[in-house]
């Protein structure tokens, strides 16, 4: 594809939303009814066999020992924080650029979300800034620096390798958000394996996205993985009477597992045309606004996010076009009521109040045709010069 080539009048796209489902489901409907149809026949509404195959199916793709399909991204977040061990004065460190439920995950535990900033190209948790985290709450003296939860913002995986060699030298347990990654690599290594637990999520419009709410944890380890099947049923070991410790309802619902059965039959696809339309993007557009950054890394692309000053400006002018954009994130996690209680007082994380005031998120789902992509430069040009 030639990402200057001109749309040309005769298809000219009306109106190119952010996120469009529908073309997908039209293009999947009928192996998805086949699967949801199975399910309503067998009746085995929680965790029926389409759950343990989704697992399996799900291991052998990101190469994780272990996958567990649970509730949501958020609950796999906290599952894996509990089955870590995490509570009472523990110090989290989480990126101060994220969405909100990455850290809402931390604080029912009675730990204490650390808000870091993050790396202006990469988006994703600064580790010099998170070094620094540790050294302040070591030495405040109130906290145990417990655990980590780097973010894989927009489907970039953060940089493990340095992540991973601060949180040794300093005795912290290393959690993946990957909410939005899965599907993404660094180097050999794909989401779901390049920590030793990590969480993602399928929300609808998540890379591999089901048709409620759902979410896995992927590990390595077979005792983290023994305690988050507790966790993910009221903490009973199998069908046990009795609970071993403090569970959730955590569980993936079958017909979840059923739809995404069916749509990981093409999400190698999916996540290889995603990266088209990111090339295309980039080439389209690199001369007049700041587009993303991957040094080596590999995106599972659930966003496409440049960042261009006046940016609401440039929204308004996109909608007024007919392109749909996002906001991910118009405000920082240190500056939402609900953490009100985790921010030390003056607490600045300059880099991510700058990326909340000038990052914008244009369409990228697999079924977005040439004329729409080529459409999206040609609006952003217009909107931006
Ligand atoms: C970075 C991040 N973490 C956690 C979540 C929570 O996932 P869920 O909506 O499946 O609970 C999301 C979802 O949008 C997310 O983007």
């Amino acid at each position: 594809m030639s990402a200057a080539s001109a749309v040309s009048p005769a298809v000219r796209p009306q109106s190119v939303p952010l996120y469009d489902l529908s073309r997908q489901r039209e293009r999947m409907a009928a192996g998805i009814e086949a699967r949801v149809s199975a399910v309503l026949k067998h009746g085995q509404f929680i965790l029926g066999p389409e759950v343990a195959e989704l697992e399996g199916r799900l291991a052998e793709y990101c190469g994780a020992s272990h996958a567990i399909g649970v509730s949501s991204g958020r609950d796999a977040l906290t599952m894996a924080l509990m089955a870590m061990g995490v509570g009472e004065g523990d110090a989290v460190f989480v990126p101060g650029f994220t969405f909100s439920a990455s850290a809402a995950s931390i604080a029912p535990l009675g730990a204490v979300p650390v808000f870091v900033d993050v790396d202006e190209r990469s988006f994703n948790l600064d580790p010099a800034a998170f070094e620094a985290a540790i050294a302040e709450v070591n030495a405040a003296g109130r906290l145990r620096p417990a655990a980590v939860m780097p973010v894989d913002l927009y489907g970039r995986p953060a940089d493990y390798p340095a992540i991973s060699a601060i949180a040794a030298r300093h005795g912290v347990a290393v959690l993946a958000d990957a909410a939005q990654s899965f599907g993404g690599a660094l180097g050999n290594q794909q989401v779901g394996a390049m920590a030793p637990i990590t969480a993602t999520s399928f929300y609808p419009t998540k890379p591999l996205g089901a048709y409620g709410d759902g979410g896995a944890i992927f590990t390595q380890d077979d005792s983290l993985a023994e305690a988050v099947l507790q966790i993910r049923t009221h903490g009973r070991q199998g069908s046990g009477d009795e609970a071993l410790r403090i569970g959730m309802t955590g569980r993936l619902d079958t017909i979840q597992a059923a739809v995404l059965l069916e749509k990981l039959d093409s999400f190698a696809w999916e996540i290889a045309r995603r990266r088209e339309i990111a090339a295309a993007y980039d080439e389209g557009l690199r001369d007049l606004v700041e587009t993303p950054l991957m040094d080596g890394a590999s995106s599972a692309w659930a966003l496409y996010t440049i960042r261009v000053p006046e940016r609401d400006r440039v929204r308004d002018a996109l909608q007024a076009a007919g392109v749909g954009s996002g906001l991910f994130y118009r405000v920082p996690l240190h500056r939402h009521p609900a953490f009100v209680n985790w921010v030390p007082e003056g607490l600045s994380l300059p880099v991510s109040e700058r990326l909340a005031d000038e990052v914008l998120s244009l369409p990228i789902h697999a079924d977005l045709n040439e004329d729409e992509v080529a459409y999206v430069i040609e609006q952003v040009r217009a909107a931006v010069a």
